[in-house]
């Protein structure tokens, strides 16, 4: 229990009230404390849950019956927030090297529908989520014009250098590339004509109804959201899994053991809270309108995404996504992984390369008017 002298803190603000949402969620089933209570005036943005009064919660009334437990479950929630943020943001940053070289290439076509469908006009601000090593953001900052600008923003500062130095050499003066989380944007509100993103919709933990919020915030009314996310029915995707899991190491290092344990809670906590199912036209769609999106449309096309083999996907992963369990492996299951791992993925290659992908949704949304 915390002593009294936390009771005259303003201690719940935005970000702690969602927290507070959170705690519910967590005690749902057990928490026995007494209720929260209305005390001051910040407005809490989170969906108002059962049991809790959160429309104006900024602190706690009734610490004192606030357990440890309660305590622990909002500091370690803000932890696998910032933790799963920051596993996105090392992934990234490590395959950042490579980046040009392997997916914008394979992804030029996905990414030439996209920025046509959304129609881009000279002088119209445009915000790029998950902008990466800047290519659509580029592609956007030629249709806009000197006159528009183009704000590309990430979670991996190398894949933002690498961004910000391809746009120098163009000589481009309307794109900016900025640090940010595209779940929580520091940006004013109705401050883009149009919000983009390929492939760069958010990873790892966030709740959906909030993101899809903000999005809609930062807004001008009549502007548009334009994405493209690759479909969901990732074969691939589970054969390597099923490899991986043969060879990885039954008795992790305590590293590697906690990394397994934020990684097992990032899964739990995505399937407790809203998603957006990005990569399914149906369901994005719905999930959009429920936002307040008006002229929703999603549709699945096909367009073959190739990497140049299954050794350069390997190498990929290996680099990134699963360095520190490839590194725990021992020599001999390292060797059997590298094998197994070609000889899985070959019914998926061919003259062009590995058949990374075929489906990819495109979505275009207003706010307001279309
Ligand atoms: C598959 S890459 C796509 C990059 C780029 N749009 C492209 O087409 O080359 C996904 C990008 O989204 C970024 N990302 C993932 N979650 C994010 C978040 N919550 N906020 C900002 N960026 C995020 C990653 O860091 C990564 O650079």
């Amino acid at each position: 229990m915390l002593g009294s002298s936390f009771e005259k803190r303003e201690y719940w603000k935005n970000d702690s009230a969602r927290s507070i949402v959170r705690i519910e969620r967590l005690f749902r089933d057990g928490y026995q404390g007494d209720r929260l209570a209305k005390t001051s005036g910040d407005r809490c943005d989170a969906p108002k849950p059962t049991g809790i009064k959160c429309e104006h919660v900024t602190r706690l009334s009734t610490w004192r019956s606030f357990g440890l437990a309660e305590i622990s479950a909002v500091v370690l929630m803000v932890s696998v927030r910032t933790q799963s943020r920051n596993l996105t943001a090392r992934g990234y940053d490590r395959v950042s090297r490579v980046w040009d070289r392997f997916f914008v290439p394979a992804t030029a076509q996905a990414r030439d529908h996209m920025i046509r469908l959304a129609r881009l006009k000279p002088g119209e601000r445009v915000l790029d989520i998950g902008t990466g090593t800047g290519a659509s953001a580029i592609l956007a900052a030629r249709k806009v014009g000197k006159s528009g600008k183009v704000l590309g923003i990430d979670l991996s500062k190398r894949m933002l250098a690498k961004a910000r130095e391809k746009a120098s050499r163009l000589g481009l003066v309307n794109v900016e590339f900025r640090l940010m989380d595209s779940t929580s944007l520091r940006l004013p509100e109705g401050s883009f004509d149009a919000i983009i993103t390929t492939f760069g919709t958010p990873e790892g933990l966030y709740s959906g109804r909030l993101v899809l919020r903000e999005w809609l915030r930062v807004l001008a009314a009549g502007g548009r959201l334009c994405l493209c996310e690759g479909a969901d029915d990732d074969k691939l995707g589970r054969i390597i899994e099923r490899v991986f899991d043969k060879y990885k190491v039954a008795k992790p290092t305590s590293s590697l053991a906690a990394r397994r344990t934020l990684q097992a809670l990032i899964s739990k906590e995505r399937k407790r809270r809203h998603q957006v199912h990005f990569s399914n036209a149906r369901r994005v769609t719905r999930e959009l309108r429920d936002a307040g999106f008006s002229g929703v449309k999603a549709s699945t096309r096909v367009f073959a995404i190739f990497l140049p083999s299954a050794r350069v996907l390997r190498d990929l992963l290996i680099a990134s996504d699963i360095s520190d369990e490839y590194m725990a492996m021992p020599p001999e299951n390292q060797r059997g992984f590298k094998q197994e791992f070609i000889s899985a993925l070959r019914p998926f290659e061919s003259s062009r390369g590995l058949l990374w992908g075929d489906k990819v949704v495109f979505v275009r949304a207003s706010k307001g008017r279309a």
